[in-house]
């Protein structure tokens, strides 16, 4: 029996003896639920998970890129070619798909990949949010060079641009007007939701074409955020850690070919194709803690798990549950501020709610609220950085405040998990000057609060961590 199995197996023991003993003998742990509420759901489409996996790594969902042809030549074939891809798709690194843009010509354009993917111990995690990016420089310096080079290699011809540059200047404009506006603090963090804020302002919003002028004011603050894991979406009622994602997922999730589509109809095709997608995200299940567990500890963990967190963060293996909570900022006392840009950015959310992506079929909409979602654990153990922000490096910091390291810093060339206190393994520094170190001190950088753990007994602690290895 694994050690699922196991758990499951103790835990029906569990429930047999606590039947028979005299309820009032037992009362439950009282978690204070006051500043929480639960999240509505909204009825989702359904879809093919091989189709959606098919179409997530060679789908051209973005389609415009560096031409094929000048990527190799430039780039020469990737060294290896992770997802097992056949075709031109396998030549381009994981976070790349080789496609045709509407033109004809083949480009190399991003996937979803090099956000939500990648390495852990060795292993690569389709799903798992990236946390070791580096977002720190303008991602549009480079485009001078690759202008030259584009009008070298393929010059434009009495007047006409060349259908190459045709291909790749929708990518070009995207990367030019984001690139200086998604800059962040320090390298680890993700600027995922001010690229959308930004891509919609150059959107019109009914037709969704491209215009190089912005028409929305959206405030120039980079709030960063860490990457959830895909695995955890099944359970979730609304998108994002601030509940802000809400309606038909798949249309939501869709935006991120925002970047180059060329209009509605072409969005429409895209968005068709992301039932599959969405099918597929649901089908993806939680790594599994590579090391020895103490399965005894464990169980004394799934105890306590029970009665102070289970409130929030619902329960695991038999009989499992999720209650889709919402939890005020006073609550949970985490850093406000990606929760609060949803009021700073009214022009954003206005837009989306008024755009192409809030008709029906399939609707979707934002809604802010202040707060967070208390997320499902699932693999938990994978997903270091914790919180919203990615302030805190290891569960046992997590559930002891006075651990967090204020200023710290993980090696990005060659990061190390560690499995005892389930995190990354990191330095801690006097002041945060380097952009590879953490610093508490930024605006949205903040580690505060989650104090939920601060008065357990470090047994029962140690408990609990090792509960969370086993979910
Ligand atoms: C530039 C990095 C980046 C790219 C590219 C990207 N994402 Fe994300 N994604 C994020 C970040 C960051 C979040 C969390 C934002 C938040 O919650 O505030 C996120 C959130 C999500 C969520 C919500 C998960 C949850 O639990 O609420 C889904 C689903 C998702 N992305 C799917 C996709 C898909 C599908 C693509 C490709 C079409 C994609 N993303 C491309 C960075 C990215
Ligand atoms: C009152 C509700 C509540 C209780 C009780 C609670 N949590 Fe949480 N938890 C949250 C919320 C909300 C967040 C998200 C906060 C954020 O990201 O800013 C969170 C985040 C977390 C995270 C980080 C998730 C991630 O992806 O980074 C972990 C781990 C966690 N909680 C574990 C626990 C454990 C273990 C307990 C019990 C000791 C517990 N929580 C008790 C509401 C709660």
């Amino acid at each position: 029996m694994g050690l699922r199995g196991f758990i499951l197996f103790m835990t029906i023991v569990g429930f047999v003896f606590a039947c028979k003993k005299d309820k009032t003998e037992n009362p439950p742990y009282g978690v204070d639920m006051t500043g929480t509420s639960a999240l509505e759901s909204y009825p989702q489409r359904t879809g093919n998970a091989d189709s959606g996996y098919h179409y997530l790594i060679y789908g051209d969902y973005v389609r415009s890129g560096i031409p094929y042809n000048a990527y190799i030549a430039a780039n020469g074939t990737a060294s290896n070619n992770l997802l097992n891809r056949t075709s031109y798709s396998a030549n381009v690194p994981y976070n790349f798909n080789a496609v045709k843009a509407p033109n004809g010509v083949r480009v190399v354009s991003a996937n979803c990949l090099s956000c939500h993917a990648a390495h852990l111990n060795g292993q690569f995690i389709l799903g798992l949010g990236n946390s070791i990016s580096d977002f720190t420089t303008d991602q549009g310096a480079n485009i001078p060079t690759v202008d030259m080079l584009m009008n070298l290699y393929y010059p434009s011809s009495q007047g006409n641009p060349s259908p190459e540059w045709v291909a790749y200047e929708p990518f070009r404009n995207a990367v030019v007007a984001t690139g200086p506006n998604i800059i962040t603090q320090k390298a680890g963090v993700n600027p995922a939701d001010k690229l959308a804020a930004v891509l919609a302002a150059h959107r019109n919003k009914t037709d969704l074409t491209w215009s190089n002028a912005p028409s929305l004011n959206v405030p120039s603050e980079v709030i960063p955020s860490d990457v959830p894991p895909w695995w955890v979406l099944k359970k979730k009622n609304a998108m994002f850690y601030t509940a802000v994602g809400r309606g038909d997922f798949s249309r939501i999730m869709m935006a991120s070919s925002i970047l180059t589509i060329q209009d509605s109809a072409e969005a429409r095709e895209v968005d068709n194709e992301f039932a599959d997608v969405l099918a597929y995200l649901f089908s993806i299940e939680p790594p599994v803690f590579p090391e020895t567990i103490d399965a005894n500890l464990a169980m004394e963990g799934k105890t306590l798990f029970d009665q102070r967190c289970a409130p929030c963060h619902g329960t695991y293996g038999y009989n499992e549950s999720y209650p889709n909570l919402f939890v005020e900022i006073d609550r949970v006392g985490t850093d406000s501020l990606l929760s609060l840009s949803n009021y700073a950015y009214t022009e954003f959310v206005d837009w989306y709610n008024s755009s192409w992506f809030a008709q029906e079929p399939h609707s979707a909409f934002l809604q802010a609220g202040r707060g967070y979602v208390a997320p499902p654990l699932d693999g938990i153990w994978a997903t270091a950085p914790y919180l919203h922000n990615a302030s805190v490096p290891n569960l046992e910091s997590l559930l002891n405040s006075s651990l967090r390291p204020k200023y710290w810093s993980r090696d990005f060339q060659n990061p190390i998990y560690e499995f005892d206190k389930v995190g990354w393994e990191y330095i801690e520094h006097n002041s945060g000057g380097s952009k590879y170190t953490y610093n508490t001190d930024l605006p949205g950088y903040s580690n505060s609060g989650h104090t939920f753990g601060d008065d357990l007994e470090e047994t029962e602690r140690q408990a609990i961590i090792e509960y969370l290895k086993t979910i």
